[in-house]
């Protein structure tokens, strides 16, 4: 492990205001995002979604890495070749995402453990080769129900740090993902609870794995209500709540924060990271930037629908959700460029 050159790759992903695409659906939940738009769920139409993206141009401007999955890395585009020389080229760094997805834990109903250990050092030291300098793992976290319980947040915590580890080992910057979920009706403090414990518990096993904070990006939710909550937070109560909670639990050295959106619409999502640069840029301790999937995607693939003649105007939206967060990162975002 050099640390200066992991170091210098988490500072490259989270420079000027540019922040992360996550374009790394697995194939079960890409398929979802189809199904509910009508689009063919095949391979083939999984390649054009991506392809589409990667060939946006000048998505390099605004975004500093994209995170692909397993199936994309190896992928090829209709003119044969690799879907990740293009990411390459446009200056974007290619990430994985390694977790081999969120099962349901054993004696704990209604709570999951992130899998993909097993075998990860090759699997890293093989996407290494194939050119990725990051990688991403998820834990899902839920509330309700008496859950989450103590079990499901340190047994992915530990997950979560012993695959940080195993990244730095191999020269990727691990992405560590603890995702509290949106679901439930939950309030505002309690999410802010949970999330304040949960990033307390992957810190510490972080410090017990020996892993480089330095070196590693945090994606975190943002503090909101649950989905199914009466009592609904404003912008600014999203981002006080927010950059308060991650002031308290998440230590100076980490290399950057790249939130993800959980199912936000792209406004929303820009909207929340503008109001936290606007009120805490002055006490910020780490890049605070985005890491979003949906919030970027859903808009432009709503366009597409599949269909190759909408491909120009997808690609319009993509970049222009891009850009609203590259401006949401300066707090320099605002509906009117919603119009524009
Ligand atoms: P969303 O931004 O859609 O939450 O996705 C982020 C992500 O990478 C989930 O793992």
């Amino acid at each position: 492990m050099d640390k200066q050159i992991l170091i210098q790759i988490a500072i490259s992903l989270v420079a000027g205001n540019k922040g992360l695409l996550a374009m790394d659906e697995s194939n079960g939940t890409c398929n979802k995002r189809f199904a509910a738009l009508g689009i063919p769920q095949t391979e083939a139409y999984r390649r054009d979604w991506r392809e589409l993206i990667a060939t946006t141009p000048g998505l390099g401007k605004y975004i500093s890495g994209a995170i692909l999955f397993a199936e994309t890395i190896h992928q090829k585009k209709k003119d044969g070749t690799l879907i990740v020389n293009e990411i390459i080229t446009d200056g974007i760094v290619p990430g994985i995402k390694v977790d081999t997805g969120a099962k349901p834990m054993a004696g704990f109903p209604g709570e999951k453990i992130t899998e993909g250990l097993d075998g990860l050092r090759e699997r890293l030291n093989e996407y290494y080769k194939m050119g990725a300098r990051f990688a991403k793992w998820r834990a899902v976290i839920a509330i309700g129900n008496g859950n989450p319980t103590r079990a499901c947040i340190e047994a992915n915590a530990n997950a979560l740090a012993r695959y940080a580890a195993l990244c730095q080992e191999a020269g990727l910057v691990p992405v560590v993902e603890p995702e509290v979920l949106m679901e439930g009706d939950h309030d505002l403090q309690r999410c802010f609870d949970i999330t304040d414990q949960v990033l307390l518990t992957v810190f510490d096993q972080l410090y017990l794995q020996n892993v480089l904070l330095e070196g590693i990006l945090l994606k975190p939710n943002m503090v909101m209500p649950g989905l199914q909550c009466k009592q609904r937070a404003s912008v600014n109560e999203v981002a006080d709540a927010t950059i308060q909670c991650l002031l308290q639990s998440v230590p100076a050295a980490v290399g950057g924060i790249a939130f993800l959106s959980g199912g936000q619409s792209g406004e929303m999502a820009s909207a929340h990271l503008n109001a936290m640069h606007v009120r805490h840029w002055s006490k910020l301790l780490w890049p605070v930037t985005f890491s979003f999937a949906r919030a970027i995607q859903q808009p432009a693939m709503s366009i597409w629908r599949g269909e190759g003649n909408n491909k120009h105007e997808a690609q319009q939206g993509l970049y222009h959700r891009a850009k609203c967060d590259d401006a949401a990162r300066r707090g320099e975002y605002t509906s009117a460029m919603e119009k524009a």
